[in-house]
């Protein structure tokens, strides 16, 4: 395994843009799930779809190495009439490939994503985990709140 902090100053955390919608993202983000996807029908959702982001903001944030996507992270922004409009961000899909794993790199994007989350005046960050990536999130400085419910909608 690498150790970036012997080599140079390690990946830059950068917004997702059409360049970087390649097969090394697509490994990236199969350490949260595997996925058939190719490269061109997620370039196409990409186009599609997922730029909406006056409509729903959102921002996924890459982290890139030698030209080469090996981490990616997701904040969705929601307004709450509950909260008379104040702003909550949910941290979606924060993933780093299995080379690179133990580097640093997933808390440097969960931290870019703090950041943003703060600076668009959001008053809390929440998300779901494993049991086992409690730790992770804590030395991130997230504490343990409520339950995590789902209902499958499709099979
Ligand atoms: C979970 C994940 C994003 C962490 O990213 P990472 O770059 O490997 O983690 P970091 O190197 O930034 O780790 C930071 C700290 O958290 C700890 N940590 C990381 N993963 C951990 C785990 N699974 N269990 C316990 N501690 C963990 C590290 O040991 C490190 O502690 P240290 O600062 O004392 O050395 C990454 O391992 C991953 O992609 N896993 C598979 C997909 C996944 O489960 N994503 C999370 C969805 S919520």
């Amino acid at each position: 395994m690498t150790c970036f902090c012997c080599l140079d100053s390690g990946p830059e955390i950068k917004q997702l843009t059409n360049d970087y919608i390649t097969q090394d993202f697509l490994d990236t983000l199969a350490a949260l799930r595997p996925t058939d996807l190719t490269v061109e029908e997620a370039r196409q959702l990409w186009n599609a779809d997922m730029t909406s982001l006056g409509r729903n903001p959102q921002y996924i944030y890459v982290a890139v190495h030698h030209d080469k996507v090996i981490g990616a992270a997701t904040l969705v922004i929601e307004q709450k009439f509950i909260r008379r409009g104040a702003l909550c961000g949910h941290i979606e899909d924060v993933a780093v490939h299995p080379d690179h794993q133990g580097e640093g790199i997933g808390s440097r994007l969960v931290e870019r994503l703090i950041g943003i989350a703060k600076h668009r005046g959001c008053y809390k960050v929440i998300l779901d985990c494993s049991e086992e990536l409690i730790p992770f999130y804590k030395k991130l400085g997230f504490k343990e709140s409520e339950r995590h419910m789902r209902l499958d909608l499709k099979p």
